[in-house]
């Protein structure tokens, strides 16, 4: 009721995912849920509680506005971390709500330590330093400098976390950049220790990096991609692959786009179907029109080349896909009829259509694809 299409989230296969990577990471590791991108287009609202079902009670957005949907569905207990953008106004709102945040150049951090003396409140830093990135970061050449502003203002601040992130280490082709980001982070670390500041939490790794480098599991781990069943790339699934040898693949997807026919018809062969020319019937066809289209998150680049499941069986879009709709040949496929189950993504019987098939593309695209799925597409959690 109320929508053309909507999205399914199975909690099982959710909680599966959370199992599989915790056994990665062992207990003593904070399992950071990282629920950005509403959540990888999964929806804030769905899976910050199942992830609280799971034990996990950490949680990273990029932004303030993220962090503000976190707060309306997050238990008391659980810790938001904000690891981008924030403004002047929103440092002062994240102190006042224990939300930790990444500092990661002068600017923030003078801003952070006025706030908190003006607060008379302790901010929880997560101090992010650039080890070959090149995106934010404190650069170690100013280490000096950084150490003794932290050690004099060490009153208005919680030394939370030391952090960075890797360049690609979903990629064998960054082999060496990695391992180079990893000594330059361990090379921080010994400078701020021998300094004598602590921070409560290492942490590095993303999914690529805890699945495929150990030694970036530190005290805690920010997992996306992963806990929602996607491999960041075909080497980190092969990589585990070969050291799970159990399961080919332990790793379940968690979200299924589903919609009905709304209508089914018959067209005469030699006549164009939808918008231009860019179909032709070369015989009498049987059709369904789907109440799914651009606007909707389905792409105009899927126009002929697109798939979805119906009764079982895998049909093509035929024809421009439209702002509203896109069209199907269901001429092969007795019986097709209004209101008849549609798989854009996921299973129906034994088939099913998974994301990085939506077109030909590296399976680095699924971060894309899921975090442009709409948000106003209503998604059910199911068992
Ligand atoms: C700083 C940071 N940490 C962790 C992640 C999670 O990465 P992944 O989805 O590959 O696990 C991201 C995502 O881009 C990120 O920007």
């Amino acid at each position: 009721m109320f929508n053309t299409s909507f999205i399914e989230i199975s909690r099982k296969a959710y909680r599966n995912n959370i199992r599989y990577l915790k056994k990665i990471i062992g207990n003593e590791v904070v399992f950071s849920s990282v629920i950005k991108g509403n959540a990888y287009g999964h929806g804030i609202e769905n899976i910050l509680p199942l992830a609280e079902e799971s034990g996990i009670g950490h949680f990273s957005v990029f932004s303030a506005n993220e962090a503000l949907d976190a707060i309306k569905v997050m238990s008391p207990g659980s810790q938001l971390m904000i690891m981008g953008y924030l403004d002047d106004a929103e440092i002062e709102w994240a102190i006042n709500h224990d939300i930790e945040f990444f500092v990661f150049d002068w600017g923030r951090l003078n801003k952070t330590i006025e706030t908190a003396k003006m607060l008379r409140k302790k901010a929880r830093m997560h101090i992010e330093v650039e080890t070959g990135f090149n995106r934010t970061g404190f650069e170690y050449n100013r280490m000096g400098e950084l150490v003794k502003y932290l050690k004099r203002e060490h009153d208005h601040f919680v030394f939370q976390g030391l952090c960075t992130h890797y360049a690609g280490a979903e990629s064998l082709s960054n082999y060496l950049r990695i391992k180079n980001q990893i000594a330059m982070f361990r090379k921080f670390n010994r400078f701020f220790v021998r300094h004598g500041l602590n921070p409560l939490l290492r942490h590095t790794a993303c999914s690529a990096a805890a699945l495929t480098y150990p030694g970036t599991i530190m005290d805690m781990v920010r997992f996306g991609i992963a806990q929602y069943g996607f491999w960041p790339s075909p080497e980190t699934h092969m990589f585990r692959f070969r050291k799970d040898t159990r399961d080919a693949n332990p790793l379940r997807r968690m979200l299924s786009w589903k919609s009905r026919v709304m209508v089914v018809k018959e067209v005469e062969a030699g006549s164009f179907i939808g918008y231009g020319s860019s179909f032709l019937a070369n015989k009498k066809l049987r059709i369904a029109i789907i109440p799914v289209g651009y606007a909707n998150g389905f792409s105009r680049a899927l126009s002929n080349t697109g798939r979805v499941l119906i009764r079982g069986r895998r049909v093509p879009v035929i024809g421009t896909v439209t702002m509203n709709t896109m069209t199907v040949n269901v001429t092969d496929i007795p019986g097709v009829e209004r209101g008849d189950e549609i798989v854009i993504i996921g299973k129906q019987k034994r088939m099913s259509i998974s994301i990085s098939s939506f077109c030909e593309m590296s399976e680095q695209l699924n971060y894309q694809l899921l975090t442009r799925l709409p948000a106003n597409i209503p998604r059910f959690i199911v068992k």
